[in-house]
């Protein structure tokens, strides 16, 4: 069995990962979010509260169930709001990562971050992994300074830039 760990289990794709992976056979998932579980079951996986932004909380979690793979979903994605609460932002979208891929290094876990195309400028796509970014949100801004501590940091790790 390989364990499956996911942040932000709550959100618009960590439920959709939970649908995947809890029905997925020699996986087994732990799916993980700020608060208490809002996926409509308790079947086939196991839940368990895990703030990001709190690093007692991630190398706990992380090292207790000791995953082979993390599916990092959990982020400040409302763009407004990052532009209005950049602090926050921060907290979440950029320090936050930095816990998750301590964490993972110490178990030897597969990082995998969920990233966008907000990192560029929408002017010249579509664009090439290694195209250059240019972020014109905070948000954009966050997303990019996360995917840095990513590549320079984590031991193993995949990005993923999705659109909408
Ligand atoms: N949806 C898109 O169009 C899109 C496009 C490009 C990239 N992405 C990226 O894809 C990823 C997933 O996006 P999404 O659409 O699924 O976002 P989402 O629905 O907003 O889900 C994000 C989740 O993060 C959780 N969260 C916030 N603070 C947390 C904390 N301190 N600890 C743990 N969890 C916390 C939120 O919890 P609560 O529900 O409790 O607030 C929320 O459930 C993000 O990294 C995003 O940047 C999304």
């Amino acid at each position: 069995m390989k364990k499956v760990l996911i942040t932000g289990s709550n959100g618009l794709l960590g439920q959709k990962l939970t649908d995947l992976y809890r029905t997925l056979p020699h996986i087994e998932l732990i799916a993980t979010a700020r608060g208490a579980n809002r996926y409509p079951t308790s079947e086939d996986y196991t839940y368990a509260e895990l703030d990001i932004t709190n690093k007692g909380n991630v190398m706990a979690i992380i090292g207790n169930y000791k995953p082979d793979c993390i599916i990092h979903t959990a982020a400040m994605t409302n763009v407004d709001q990052c532009e209005t609460d950049k602090e926050g932002c921060d907290l979440l979208n950029v320090f936050a990562v930095e816990n998750l891929v301590e964490a993972a290094n110490a178990v030897n876990a597969h990082f995998i971050h969920l990233s966008t195309d907000f990192i560029f400028d929408g002017l010249h796509g579509p664009y090439t992994e290694d195209a250059k970014p240019k972020p014109l949100s905070y948000y954009g801004w966050s997303k990019l300074k996360a995917e840095e501590i990513v590549m320079q940091k984590a031991a193993k790790w995949s990005i993923a830039r999705t659109i909408l």
